[in-house]
């Protein structure tokens, strides 16, 4: 998940450089959903080093790759930016449900944290699909 949340930071980062350019009326909604991404990261950074945990491995490789998919996904068009997001958060929920199950009764905290993100990303999955109708994973 920590993984994840640092890949996203370079999808939102990668559709953000391409709106800056192209589509300026969308910079500043995937600000913020670039925003929400670093707290996320950040949120399950301070999570495993509080337990432990070493962090994920080269974070920069995370967000590099997900910077280079936010970059050809966002040149193919902004309901491609939207389409992405759609998808992706769809299946990062899946994830974080999972997450939220299995953690549900072993670390309160870790809970707690994970339904706030959830929150949040239902309701970039929630932008994505309104910007681009249409089924999605
Ligand atoms: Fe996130």
């Amino acid at each position: 998940m920590h993984a994840c949340e640092k890949g996203a930071t370079g999808v939102y980062w990668g559709h953000r450089a391409i709106a800056k350019v192209f589509y300026r009326d969308l910079i500043a909604q995937l600000d913020e959903m670039h925003g929400h991404e670093v707290e996320h990261y950040a949120i399950f950074g301070q999570l495993m080093k509080a337990r432990g945990v070493r962090s994920v491995i080269a974070p920069v490789f995370w967000c590099v790759g997900g910077i280079l998919y936010g970059i050809v996904t966002a040149l193919a068009g902004r309901r491609a930016i939207w389409r992405s997001t759609a998808v992706i958060e769809s299946i990062v929920t899946r994830e974080l449900k999972v997450a939220a199950d299995f953690f549900e009764n072993r670390d309160s905290e870790i809970h707690q944290a994970i339904l706030r993100i959830l929150e949040e990303k239902a309701a970039h999955m929630a932008v994505g699909q309104n910007n681009s109708p249409g089924q999605h994973a």
